[in-house]
């Protein structure tokens, strides 16, 4: 098949995410190695943002591979009412790896089955029916999933589920409430209006509050620990439960293995993870839960089921990928590249004055685009078309081999955990030209 074949057969028979059909100019991309993706041309591009914030390991790493090719010989799948060595061995290492007393996964496909069951959870557990959720975040694409997230994405599906109750954001950049305030300052009086909002709505309907453990999507814009604990107070005195959503942050990504372990003395009840759980390999998420909701179970009924549930291939996959982790010490070499990620993007803002903020930590950071540094007059609006300079810089990227989430005013760096510091550098180079351009529309 040529590439302009391949590329037709996609446009006319498949359907493309979170676009206008007719707007979809997609690459041909032939195959995936380490930090690169290969188009049918021969190509290539750095991988800068792991595809999707997904392929931690990078790509086609022989380790998983091998141990995919070996459980597909052995099984591939059973229903899930029977046990499997990768079921139970996944679940072990889950509970080793996730803080606190998080201790039984419920498996599911991806991200967004992961947030529902933790929903469905939390509701069946309390026996209320409210979950808090942030304005800018995202959770997901299925229905209550989707209404959870606050990223405008949503809007064209609503009115959503009834029992979603969001709340104001710690952002720091740009909420009014931290005019002339420290960013502890302003967590403070957000985590407040949280409470506020609880007290609003009756705590005895109020079943969790669910956050991502390290904002992704959205803007990656993460509050301090003056919010995390404070809202880990809030949901100990209203008997609310704590979910806190690593399907972008988790393993490894932030330079801990969650983005909640910041806050080593925060304990959520419930982990939801997809992504870097299997680094993209073959779907698969997980719902984790406590100890206290893990024995609730043992009497009651866990309302709820998929035919894929605990997939044996996927948890080989599972297996395979967090032996990488641990092998290769990629949590520390996401930590240490981040510094060095930083460092880059930070001299970038020295010189370009269209940054006007970097944000996130680890190997998930974002610089976020301004006309201008006084009045942060975003270069293209929240939730509407791309302007001609985000366009341009979208495809300058590309064509200089760099692929990338370019998001309104964001452009978003995330390679994947095994990156170089030769490799950043690469990157950081035609960040450097991107921003010169971009240079041009600063209004300063
Ligand atoms: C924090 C978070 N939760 C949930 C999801 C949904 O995951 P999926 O697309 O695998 O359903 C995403 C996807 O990006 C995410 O970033």
């Amino acid at each position: 098949m040529t590439t302009a074949e391949l590329i037709q057969k996609n446009k006319d028979y498949t359907l493309t995410s979170w676009s206008a059909q007719g707007a979809w100019n997609p690459i041909a991309i032939e195959r995936g190695e380490g930090v690169y993706v290969y188009d049918t041309n021969g190509k290539r591009y750095l991988d800068w943002s792991s595809q999707l914030v997904n392929m931690n390991i990078g790509h086609s790493h022989p380790y998983v591979v091998r141990a995919i090719q070996e459980q597909v010989a052995r099984l591939c799948y059973v229903d899930p009412s029977n046990a499997t060595e990768p079921r139970g061995r996944l679940g072990e290492l889950l509970a080793e790896v996730t803080p606190g007393d998080l201790s039984k996964s419920f498996f599911t496909n991806a991200g967004t089955e992961a947030t529902e069951n933790a929903m469905k959870i939390a509701r069946l557990y309390t026996g209320r029916q409210k979950i808090l959720t942030r304005q800018r975040s995202y959770h997901g694409a299925t229905f209550a999933a989707m209404t959870a997230g606050g990223d405008p994405r949503r809007l064209a599906n609503e009115p959503g589920v009834p029992w979603i109750v969001r709340i104001p954001d710690p952002f720091s950049y740009r909420s009014p409430i931290y005019r002339d305030r420290t960013a502890e300052e302003g967590d403070a009086i957000v985590a407040e209006l949280v409470e506020e909002t609880i007290l609003m709505e009756g705590p005895e309907n109020c079943a969790a509050i669910m956050l991502e453990g390290y904002s992704g999507t959205s803007g990656v814009m993460q509050p301090s620990s003056v919010f995390w604990s404070r809202i880990e107070q809030i949901c100990r005195k209203y008997d609310m439960l704590l979910i806190v959503d690593e399907v972008m942050s988790g393993f490894g990504r932030t330079g801990e293995w969650f983005g909640i372990d910041h806050y080593p003395d925060v304990k959520p009840d419930i982990m939801c993870m997809a992504k870097g759980l299997t680094s993209g390999y073959v779907p698969l998420g997980a719902t984790v839960v406590s100890d206290k909701i893990a024995e609730f179970f043992n009497d009651h009924t866990l309302w709820a089921g998929l035919t894929y549930s605990a997939h044996a291939l996927a948890c080989a996959a599972g297996v395979a990928t967090i032996e990488v982790y641990r092998n290769e010490n990629l949590v520390e070499n996401a930590r240490e590249m981040g510094k060095v990620l930083r460092r880059g993007l930070m001299d970038l803002a020295e010189k370009h004055p269209v940054i006007g903020e970097i944000r996130g930590t680890g190997l998930l950071q974002l610089t976020e685009l301004v006309r201008n540094r006084d009045t942060r007059e975003p270069l293209s609006d929240f939730n509407k078309p791309m302007t001609e300079p985000m366009k341009r810089a979208a495809k300058m990227l590309k064509d200089n081999g760099v692929s990338t989430i370019v998001r309104w005013n964001m452009i978003f760096h995330a390679p994947p955990l095994i990156v170089s510091e030769a490799q950043l550098q690469e990157g950081l180079a035609v960040m450097d030209d991107v921003l010169t351009m971009l240079d041009d529309y600063y209004e300063g």
